[in-house]
C-alpha cells in the first residue's frame, strides 16, 4: 500500500506525463537497430509529422461512421497520416503508399490496418466456434492463411485476435472471441498471433497483430454493445487481463483500446490499465490504438468536455494512435505548445509506431504486388476451411442413435432457412469473404444423397427473421415423406457481431413454429443450430432427436456437416461458453465464485411453483440454477 502511495505521488510530480519514463528495456519490439534508426528519424521531424503518426483513417464508412473528408491524398503528402484502415487491393494501398513513400518529406510508410478476423478470402469459422475445437494449433494455421492473404492484399495489420472474455451471450460480440475461459482464451489469443506473426513480422506472409478491445469490453451491463462495465480489480486481474498479458508475451506489437468504461473511467483514457498495468508492470513496447472514434466518445462518457481534453486525457493515459476521432491531429500540437503534453511524451508514442514499422519491414517493403484478379481459393485452403469447421460443430444431443446417418436410408428431409444460406454461413466478420466460394449443407447433402442413392426432399419451411408462415405446411409435407428431418435454423450473420445484441436468444421469426410443426410429425429430427451465440435451446431439445450447434461455419461448412453428420468424422468440438436454460440465468458461466449458500439437494421444479424445496439457498424459484449445457459440453460417437 506505502509503496502504490509513493508510485503515485511519484506520477503526480512528473505531471502526469511520464510516458517518456515508460520506454521498456525488455520488449522484444525493443531492437537497438531500430531505436537507433527511430533516433534519427525523430530528429527530422517536425510536430505536425510526429503527431501525423498516431493518427488513423478509414479509406471506407465500412467499420464505423466514416469521417467525410476528402483530402487523404493531401494528408499523406503531408506526413499527417500513419496509419489507415479499410483499404484493400494492392492498387488501392500501393496507391496511398507511393504519395507517402515519395511525396511526403521523410518517406514514412504508411501502416494499413483490417480486420481480419477469422480469414480474408478464405472464411473460417467464426472465432467462437473455432475455439470449440480446443486446438490452438489448428486456430494457429487459419491465422497463418488469413495473413498470407490479407498481405497479398495490402495489409500489414489486423485487429485480431479479440481476446475479450465474455460471459453474456445477450452481447453480440461474443462472436468474435474465444468464449468464457481466460486460460483457454490466452492459449487461443497466442495462437491467432503465432499464425498472423509467422516466423518474424517482417516476412512476406507475415501480418502484426492487434490484441482487442482493452480491456473489459465483454463486461458490458446487460449484454448491451457500448454500454458501461464495473469490474472489480480482481476480476480484472483474474479473468479480463489475463489473456492480454498473454498476448503481449507472445510478441503482439498493438492493442486496440475499447469503447467502454471500466468502473466510470474509459477504457481509452484509462492510465490505470494502459500505463500502470500495460506498460510499467507489462512492460509493453509497442503501441495502443483506440477504437473507433473512442477518444471523442470520451465526451458523452462525461471525462471530458471537449475534443481537446478528450485528446489530452487519453493520449496521457497511453493511447498512442487516434483511429478516426481526428482528435489529435486537430488538438496535440497546440497541447503541447501549451506546455500541457511533452514533447518528450509525444516522442515516445511515435517511436512506439514507428517500431512497429520497423518491424514489419514497410521501410523496406512498403508496397505490394500487383495482381490481374483476386485469386481463387486454394484447395488446400478449403481443406483446412473444412477441418476448422468439422472441430468446431459441437454434438449437444443424440439420442435414439440418430447420428451418423444410417446407411440404410432411404429418404431425408432438409427443411429450414439456414440449409441453403450462403451468405449467412460467412460469419459476422467476413472481410473479403465471398458467398459464392461458401459450400452449403443443401449443396454437400445433395451430393452425398446422389451418392448414397437416398431420396433427398428439400424445403425451406421460413425465412430466418420473417413472420410469414405460409410455407411450413409444404415443410411439414417434406417430412412426414421421409425417415429423417434435418432441421437447419439459426440466425442470420448480422445477429451477431459488433451492434448486435439482443434480449431475446430464441430463434428468430417463425422458426419456433416450424420446428414446433415438423416435431410434431413425429419423425426424428436432427437440429441443426447456426448462430453467432449461444441460444436458448431449451424448448428444442427435447423435440429433436439430436441437436448439433454448427455456429456460422465459414465457406466450407456443407462438406464439414456431411462429414460429421454421415459418421465419416466424430464430432471432437467441446462448448467454450455456457449455454443457459433460460434467459434470466444471464450472466451464466463455469467459473463463477461460490455461493455461502449452495443449492445441495437440488430442485424439482414439478412441485408446485414458488414451493420447491431448497428454500433460503441460492436459487431461482422457477428454474434449475444448472444451465442446458455447461462450459466443455459436448458429445461423439463414442460411448465414453
Ligand atoms: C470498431 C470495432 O469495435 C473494432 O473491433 C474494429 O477493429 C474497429 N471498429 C475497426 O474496424
Amino acid at each position: 500500500m506505502r509503496r502504490f502511495g509513493l508510485i503515485v505521488v511519484f506520477s503526480a510530480l512528473l505531471g502526469g506525463c511520464s510516458t517518456s519514463q515508460r520506454t521498456p528495456v525488455s520488449s522484444p519490439l525493443v531492437k537497438r537497430d531500430f531505436e537507433q534508426r527511430i533516433d534519427r528519424l525523430l530528429a527530422k521531424m517536425t510536430l505536425e509529422e510526429k503527431i501525423g503518426q498516431l493518427n488513423q483513417f478509414s479509406d471506407r464508412a465500412d467499420t464505423g461512421p466514416g469521417n467525410n473528408r476528402g483530402d487523404y491524398r493531401k494528408l499523406v503528402a503531408a506526413g499527417r497520416m500513419g496509419s489507415i484502415l479499410n483499404a484493400t487491393s494492392p492498387a488501392r494501398t500501393n496507391e496511398l503508399q507511393k504519395i507517402a513513400v515519395e511525396q511526403s518529406r521523410l518517406g514514412i510508410p504508411i501502416l494499413f490496418g483490417l480486420d481480419v478476423i477469422h480469414g480474408y478470402f478464405t472464411t473460417f469459422p467464426i472465432p467462437l466456434a473455432l475455439s470449440c475445437s480446443w486446438n490452438p494449433d489448428l486456430i494457429e494455421q487459419t491465422a497463418a492463411v488469413a495473413a498470407r492473404e490479407a498481405r497479398a492484399d495490402g495489409i500489414r495489420w489486423t485487429f485480431s485476435p479479440m481476446v475479450d472474455i465474455a460471459r453474456d451471450p445477450r452481447w453480440g460480440r461474443i462472436a468474435e472471441g474465444a468464449g468464457e475461459d481466460p486460460f483457454l482464451g490466452a492459449a487461443i489469443g497466442r495462437a491467432y498471433i503465432r499464425g498472423y506473426h509467422g516466423e518474424s513480422l517482417s516476412d512476406a506472409n507475415s501480418i502484426a497483430s492487434c490484441a482487442k478491445h482493452y480491456v473489459g469490453y465483454g463486461a458490458a451491463e446487460g449484454g448491451r454493445d457500448y454500454n458501461s462495465t464495473e469490474i472489480s480489480e480482481r476480476t480484472l486481474r483474474e479473468v479480463y487481463l489475463p489473456p492480454f498479458k498473454a498476448a503481449v508475451e507472445e510478441g503482439t506489437p498493438t492493442l486496440m483500446s475499447a469503447f467502454s468504461t471500466i468502473n466510470g473511467v474509459p477504457a481509452s483514457a484509462n492510465a490505470h490499465t494502459l500505463n500502470d498495468i500495460l506498460r510499467d508492470e507489462w512492460g509493453f513496447g509497442g503501441f495502443v490504438v483506440s477504437d473507433w472514434t473512442s477518444i471523442k466518445e470520451t465526451i458523452p462518457h462525461g471525462t471530458a468536455l471537449e475534443g481537446v481534453t478528450a485528446a489530452r486525457r487519453a493520449f496521457l493515459a497511453g493511447v498512442d494512435m487516434d483511429m478516426e476521432a481526428e482528435l489529435y491531429l486537430n488538438h496535440l500540437a497546440d497541447e503541447v505548445s501549451a506546455g500541457r503534453v511533452k514533447v518528450a511524451a509525444i516522442d515516445e508514442a511515435v517511436r512506439r509506431v514507428l517500431r512497429v514499422k520497423f518491424a514489419t519491414g514497410l521501410f523496406e517493403n512498403p508496397y505490394t504486388p500487383m495482381r490481374d484478379a483476386i485469386p481463387p481459393i486454394a484447395p488446400a485452403d478449403f481443406e483446412l476451411a473444412r477441418t476448422a469447421a468439422e472441430q468446431s460443430f459441437v454434438l449437444l444431443k443424440n439420442e435414439g442413435s440418430v447420428l451418423p446417418l444410417r446407411n440404410e436410408l432411404k429418404s431425408i428431409a432438409l427443411i429450414g432457412p439456414l440449409a441453403d444460406a450462403s451468405e449467412q454461413m460467412l460469419g459476422t466478420w467476413a472481410a473479403r469473404g465471398d458467398k459464392k466460394h461458401v459450400v452449403t449443407l443443401q449443396t454437400s447433402l445433395s451430393d452425398f444423397a446422389a451418392q448414397k442413392k437416398i431420396e433427398l426432399v428439400v424445403a425451406k419451411g421460413c425465412e430466418i427473421e420473417s413472420f410469414d408462415e405460409s410455407a411450413i405446411a409444404a415443410a411439414v409435407e417434406a417430412a412426414r415423406g421421409a425417415e429423417v428431418v434435418i432441421l437447419a435454423v439459426g440466425e442470420s450473420r448480422g445477429m451477431s457481431g459488433e451492434a448486435a445484441s439482443r434480449t431475446k436468444l430464441d430463434l428468430p421469426g417463425v422458426q419456433p413454429k416450424l420446428v414446433e410443426a415438423i416435431a410434431a410429425t413425429g419423425k426424428p429430427v436432427v437440429l441443426v443450430v447456426f448462430s453467432g451465440r449461444p441460444l436458448v435451446l431449451t424448448p428444442y431439445v427435447d423435440r429433436a432427436a439430436a441437436v448439433v450447434q454448427a455456429w456460422h461455419p465459414g465457406l466450407a461448412a456443407g462438406p464439414a456437416l456431411v462429414r460429421v453428420l454421415s459418421g465419416e468424422a466424430d464430432f471432437t468440438g467441446r462448448l467454450t461458453t455456457t449455454f443457459p436454460r433460460s434467459l434470466g440465468q444471464i450472466p451464466l458461466y463455469y467459473n463463477n465464485l461460490n455461493t455461502g449458500r449452495p443449492l445441495v439437494d437440488g430442485v424439482d421444479l414439478s412441485r408446485a411453483p414458488h414451493k420447491p424445496r431448497g428454500g433460503f439457498t441460492s436459487r431461482y424459484l422457477d428454474e434449475f440454477n444448472a444451465p442446458l449445457f455447461p462450459f466443455g459440453f459436448g458429445l461423439s460417437y463414442t460411448q465414453f
